[in-house]
């Protein structure tokens, strides 16, 4: 009885350290949807990545404090994507408080270049 109580807990524990390890954090999950065709209810046949191929050209997205898209300004980062999402996805704006929104957010400021060690001269 003790062994299968003791299989059991370790079992478990494994388990529950697995999930840890392998749960994929905000920015994997938003760069599944940034490449899902399907993302907010798509029909134009196209994800993000489509056109912003591995996010290129949104490395400096989530530092603007204003956004111009096709001639329309944005005031922030959400609704630059719901921009993109209705006009370039033909998807359906999405809620700006939603998960999705958040995973796809922080898939964009991962873009960023990282800052390179100054190097002292
Ligand atoms: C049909 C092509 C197309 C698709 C699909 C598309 N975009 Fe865009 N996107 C553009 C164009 C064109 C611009 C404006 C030019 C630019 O800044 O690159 C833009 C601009 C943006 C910007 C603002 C960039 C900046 O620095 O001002 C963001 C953020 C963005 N797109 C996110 C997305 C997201 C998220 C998706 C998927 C929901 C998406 N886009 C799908 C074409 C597209």
């Amino acid at each position: 009885m003790k062994t299968i109580k003791i299989t059991l807990v370790s079992l478990l524990v494994l388990g529950l350290i697995c999930s840890l390890a392998f749960a994929a954090g905000p920015a994997e999950k938003g760069k599944a949807l940034f490449n899902d065709a399907k993302f907010a209810g798509g029909t134009a046949g196209k994800s993000c990545g489509s056109c912003h191929p591995d996010g290129k050209g949104l490395e400096k997205a989530a530092d603007k404090k204003e956004f111009n898209i096709m001639g329309k300004k944005q005031a922030n980062l959400e609704e630059a994507v719901n921009f993109c999402v209705e006009n370039s996805n033909n998807g359906k704006a999405i809620d700006v408080k939603s998960e999705e929104m958040k995973d796809i957010v922080s898939y964009i400021k991962s873009l960023k270049p990282k800052k390179k060690a100054t190097g002292g001269y």
